[in-house]
């Protein structure tokens, strides 16, 4: 028998090892959070974006205007990964022409009847920058606001947290409110999003965040199947103000008990669906035994990908928006053309315009009481 000599036994050895630690070493990711430049703002402020990443690969980019999540790259059944949320290439587009693409909304999401309410007999108004009514914060919200950014590593994964301090009469709002956000990534594949305010005088608050979702990255979301945690929604008039009713979703288009495609009956002749511009633009009351608990809101599941996004939240409400309002006018990322029903939003918040309403779940904040609500995405996949 021949003899191969030692050093070649070594070498051949040597070689194995490298080319299959190399290769294992591709896909071994590390959770890092990095910071880059992501433009200026019309007053010369410098606007940065954060990427967040786990070891699965997933990556989350974040900028600290709006707090808005930008893009989230994550895998489908076979590993391959795609962008999963609607948004820009650039700073410019979102102070363009932007129907709330990712942002942190408040200082109430949402919408107020007639921008009017009251906290101790006294009356405030708000600005009108819906039809008749007040939506999302006014004409500068918390989504058109910088906001300061700390970037930190956590036990497990990495966090961002935002911090905005919005002034006495902001917006017509009572209160010095100070208000933190922190976006968290594990290595669960969970976004984790935390919020507290607090204030000095009496004030409303309702934050929410609003990235719009397709899971399968292009085209519409109507094959995508959706079930919502609720038994009840909130029904609304002609100008998506509620009625105060708590209604049961049995028997109508409104039942997402059990999954099943966002489009089935998207298209019905149903007063609550023509209101909305065709489509879902509705709150649906959470089903929960202990209020404030954190629970189950929402699962979509998107059939050909397999991605799976699953919403826990705080929160007793729940607006599942259809992008009725995309007409095709906004050209997006990568040259993507944003049509109707090409995203879902799921907003975890208070029911809108709970000001008016004493039946709905408080939303007033007083000094001394602190506001904090937690919503997490779970990112997952089915075969
Ligand atoms: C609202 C829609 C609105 C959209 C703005 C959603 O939260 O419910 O009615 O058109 O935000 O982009």
């Amino acid at each position: 028998m021949n003899k191969v000599p030692v050093f070649v036994l070594i070498f051949t050895f040597s070689a194995i090892f490298l080319v299959t630690y190399e290769g294992c070493n591709k896909y071994v990711k590390k959770t890092t959070i990095e910071k880059e430049s992501f433009g200026t703002l019309p007053n010369g402020k410098k606007i940065d974006i954060y990427t967040l990443q786990n070891k699965n690969g997933i990556e989350l980019k974040i900028m600290n205007y709006g707090g808005a999540i930008v893009s989230a790259r994550v895998p489908d059944k076979n590993g391959n990964f795609a962008d999963v949320v609607l948004g820009y290439d650039s700073l410019q587009g979102y102070l363009k022409d932007n129907p709330y693409f990712g942002p942190i909304v408040g200082r109430y999401a949402n919408r107020i009847a007639k921008g009017k309410f009251a906290l101790k007999g006294k009356v405030y108004t708000l600005a009108l920058n819906d039809g008749p009514n007040h939506l999302h914060g006014g004409m500068k919200g918390f989504d058109k606001r910088v906001w300061d950014a700390v970037p930190e590593k956590v036990k497990n994964g990495v966090a961002l947290k935002l911090h905005y301090f919005s002034k006495d009469g902001e917006e017509g709002y009572p209160g010095d409110l100070n208000v933190t956000v922190t976006y968290t990534l594990t290595n669960n594949n969970e976004l984790r999003i935390d919020y507290s305010a607090t204030t000095d005088k009496p004030t409303i608050v309702n934050l929410t965040n609003h990235t719009y979702w397709n899971l399968a990255g292009k085209g519409d979301i109507l094959n995508q199947e959706m079930m919502i945690n609720a038994d009840k929604f909130t029904p609304v008039d002609s100008t998506l103000i509620p009625t105060g009713e708590l209604k049961s979703v049995r028997g109508t288009p409104f039942d997402f008990r059990k999954s099943r495609p966002i489009g089935d009956q998207i298209n019905e002749d149903d007063p609550q669906l023509v209101y909305t511009h065709g489509g879902y633009d509705h709150n649906w009351v959470l089903n929960k035994n202990v209020p404030g608990s954190l629970t189950l809101a929402a699962r979509v599941t998107e059939p050909i990908s397999g991605r799976v996004l699953e919403i826990w939240t705080t929160e007793p409400g729940l607006q599942f928006y259809s992008g009725n309002f995309l007409d095709g006018s906004i050209t997006g990322k990568n040259g993507q053309v944003y049509r109707k029903h090409d995203a879902f939003v799921l907003e975890a918040q208070h029911f809108p315009d709970s000001p008016n309403h004493p039946n709905f779940p408080s939303v007033v904040l007083k000094p001394g009481e602190k506001y904090t609500q937690t919503t997490i995405y779970k990112f997952k996949t089915v075969q």
